[in-house]
């Protein structure tokens, strides 16, 4: 099976080196910059919570700034897009010039609209929803640090795929040692993981702390009233989501399992990078608009975290 990993940073290259271990896939990993041109150049080197070293020839490394051969073009069998939220459009658009006839394809970053704007692209036959809370970092470009060890949810997306059809790349994930489940709602999986980054990520971004210090209480109820904002907008789309007491439990346990993990927006402010926030709280705001539900804790959080990065990307 020919899997396109497009986007390889911290969470794509890790997922690179568990599926290097599938005898099955041919690995293509697409990746930019230093991150990338030392991939193309020494391989990948995975440290933490498992040792894994991919040499340069073990998948094709490919590097944005050089380009691709045409000879891929339309082989893919299955895409995983994992880039920052901003650059899912322009992914996207590489997707559909790899990925063949009844391919597969899945956005597993962070954020609301993914599946969208892949469908836009390939068409919603060949696309499926995705979340993941594997959790990974890059301590120097060509290694990732694989910080604690998660799932993978596919999800069924209105006209797209079905299990069936998803069956070789949810195997292609079991051979390699990944954790992964198929959903019949994947709108719901994905906001369900939008409910949880928006009551985090902003809040520990701001704040400064790791995720286990949003169980104090006055940090918690802020991060619960932002989450539940989020949610009554999803129920508005129809989304069907768990009742308001199950979603403080849950956040309670993503909370408390994650609680050493410093979250991917804190990582950014405090690597000077642009933030999700546009596609997080923003995007929550914006569909409220839509449908004339207010969402001021969200409104709020994301003014003081796009002023805290002036330069975080926009829709
Ligand atoms: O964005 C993140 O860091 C993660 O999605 C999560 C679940 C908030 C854990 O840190």
């Amino acid at each position: 099976m020919k899997i396109a990993i497009l986007g390889a940073g911290s969470l794509g290259s890790l997922l690179a080196g568990f599926l290097a271990e599938d005898s099955q896939a041919e690995l293509m990993v697409h990746s930019k910059g230093d991150h990338g041109a030392m991939m193309v150049a020494k391989g990948l080197k995975i440290v933490g919570e498992a040792e894994v070293h991919i040499d340069a020839n073990q998948a094709l490394f490919t590097l944005d700034e050089i380009g691709l051969p045409e000879q891929i073009n339309g082989s893919m069998d299955a895409i995983l897009l994992t880039g920052k939220s901003n650059s899912i459009a322009p992914l996207s658009s590489l997707a559909q010039r790899l990925l063949r006839p009844n391919g597969i394809a899945v956005c597993l970053s962070n954020g609301l609209g993914h599946a969208e704007t892949l469908v836009d692209a390939l068409g919603p036959h060949r696309v499926i929803c995705g979340t993941t809370t594997y959790g990974a970092w890059r301590p120097e470009p060509g290694t990732i640090h694989f910080a604690g060890r998660g799932t993978i949810v596919l999800g069924r997306l209105q006209d797209g795929p079905s299990q069936v059809d998803v069956q070789p790349l949810l195997d292609a994930f079991t051979r390699s040692g990944l954790a992964c489940q198929w959903s019949e709602h994947g709108p719901a999986e994905v906001w369900m993981k939008v409910l949880l980054n928006i009551a985090i990520n902003p809040i520990a971004a701001l704040s400064g702390v790791k995720n286990g210090e949003l169980l104090q209480p006055s940090l918690f109820s802020a991060a619960l009233e932002t989450m539940l904002e989020g949610a009554r907008i999803a129920r508005q789309e129809r989304v069907h989501l768990p009742d308001d007491l199950a979603l403080e439990r849950r956040l309670q346990e993503v909370l408390q399992a994650t609680s050493e993990n410093h979250c991917s927006m804190l990582q950014d402010v405090r690597a000077g990078r642009g933030t999700e926030i546009a596609y997080l709280n923003q995007a929550v705001v914006e569909r409220g608009e839509r449908i004339g539900v207010r969402a001021p804790m969200n409104q709020m959080l994301s003014a003081m975290v796009e002023a805290l990065t002036p330069s975080s990307n926009q829709h």
